[in-house]
């Protein structure tokens, strides 16, 4: 056994060195021995050692990984015929249907991209030609995609381009981190910048064409916004004449519970709204959502057409999402669960004194931790983050600082597997960073 593991390791490091000689040595890999999965099935993920991991952090299985219908729908749509969208297809035109039925009656038009980067490029394309101005707004550290727009306006990773003459970035509050103040002033002093970075883009003469958020805004690591902020924001940006763009990529397709999409949850009433990871199951597909009269102003226009988007194959992954999503109730369900695991993290908050903050909603949780004079502590959230890899169960970090535990896991996950994370993860805290004694429960 100890000679075979041996050589299973020997193969992934030989396997580590053909992709740095390849793909690139600069191509990201999670944990400190990267992690090598060969099979899939619901939320477990084995890797080439046999060892079998939870995963409590992936959302492009959102239905599972390995998902029997959706493997089923592509592999006979596959087998059967795929085109682009030149042609007539009732299996496409019976997706859009039903996609769009998961929204506001407003919002009753769809573009088929092939990605995430790819409907946030195509959304501030749309709202630039809508509003007639080039400037944006994006949020402190936040992501949005690869593409030489998105990187010109990325604050939550390293890019070596300028940042865009016509970007304008502006901070989200978070009421965990008020310093005192209390929630009306948050919100005031929050709204006052965004009106700032607005009159900046219109001195400078590019006024706003859009706004770009994630409703739950995860990669800034989930803060608990004011309430009436995303409102007050949407009525900033339209008093303006811009665009409201809500990045689902991360928050839709029922992860924030109760509704469907994050902007449902959240009370953001947006003009467009983007799509990617989870709609095909990790299948390649996403999407923007608008209105009707957006879509005229810009396809009257703008021809757009997207070889890979939105194919019969494409079309019948996300069918069958959708339909697995349905049927089994994962919306209300990730509301449930959610609240479930919302109590669990906040005993754990009011025990631990390196937990400043439990945060999210649905099936999309942060944990907030910090070092004994309350500073962020990215350090001991990459220690449980790799803990708990060693323990089988995935999960990630967010934030600013890197230092906010991120659970997001497929929304087949059970209650008993979701206790299973809480009950690993409070383990794992308590023995990285003891409790004085005689504090706690
Ligand atoms: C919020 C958000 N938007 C957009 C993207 C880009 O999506 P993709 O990698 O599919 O291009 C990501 C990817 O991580 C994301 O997290």
């Amino acid at each position: 056994m100890a000679a075979q593991c041996a050589e299973l390791a020997a193969r992934d490091a030989e396997l580590l060195e053909r992709r740095g000689t390849t793909i690139g040595p600069y191509s990201p890999l999670f944990y400190r021995t990267p992690r090598h999965f060969v099979h899939g099935e619901g939320v477990w993920l084995t890797d080439a050692f046999g060892r079998t991991y939870l995963d409590a952090y992936n959302n492009v299985p959102q239905v599972g990984h390995a998902n029997p219908r959706v493997a089923a729908a592509v592999a006979e749509q596959i087998a059967t015929h795929n085109v682009h969208t030149r042609y007539l297809h009732e299996g496409v035109v019976n997706y859009a249907e039903e996609l769009l039925a998961t929204f506001s009656p407003e919002l009753d038009r769809v573009y088929f991209t092939n990605s995430g980067s790819e409907s946030n490029d195509l959304a501030l394309r749309i709202a630039r030609h809508v509003s007639g101005n080039s400037g944006i707004l994006t949020t402190d550290f936040s992501y949005h995609g690869n593409t030489l727009t998105l990187a010109a306006m990325t604050t939550g990773l390293d890019v070596s381009e300028p940042f865009g003459e016509h970007v304008r970035r502006f901070t989200i509050p978070d009421l965990d981190h008020a310093g005192g103040r209390g929630e009306p002033e948050v919100l005031a002093e929050a709204l006052a910048q965004v009106a700032e970075a607005i009159a900046s883009l219109q001195e400078a003469g590019h006024g706003l064409s859009a706004v770009l958020v994630d409703p739950s805004f995860s990669t800034e690591g989930l803060p608990r916004l004011p309430q009436g902020y995303l409102e007050g924001l949407a009525a900033l940006v339209h008093d303006a004449g811009g665009l409201v763009i809500a990045d689902e990529v991360q928050s839709g397709l029922g992860r924030l519970g109760w509704a469907w999409w994050g902007h449902q949850v959240t009370g953001l009433v947006p003009d467009l709204v983007t799509m990617g990871k989870p709609l095909g199951n990790g299948f390649p597909l996403g999407g923007v959502v608008t209105s009707q009269a957006v879509m005229d102003s810009f396809s009257s226009t703008n021809m757009y057409f997207n070889t890979f988007a939105g194919t019969p194959v494409a079309s019948a992954a996300g069918r069958a999402v959708l339909a697995e999503v349905h049927e089994r109730g994962l919306v209300q369900r990730a509301a449930d669960l959610g609240e479930r695991v919302r109590a669990r993290l906040a005993e754990i908050e009011a025990e631990h004194p390196l937990v400043a903050s439990a945060k999210g909603r649905g099936l999309f949780f942060g944990l907030e931790l910090v070092d004994a004079d309350g500073a962020p502590n990215p350090e001991l959230a990459k220690a449980i983050v790799e803990r708990l890899a060693n323990e089988g169960i995935l999960i990630s970090r967010i934030g600013p600082h890197d230092s906010v535990l991120k659970i997001r896991p497929p929304l087949v996950i059970t209650a008993e597997q979701l206790d299973v994370v809480v009950d690993t993860l409070s383990r794992a805290l308590h023995e990285a960073a003891p409790l004085p004694v005689g504090a706690g429960a």
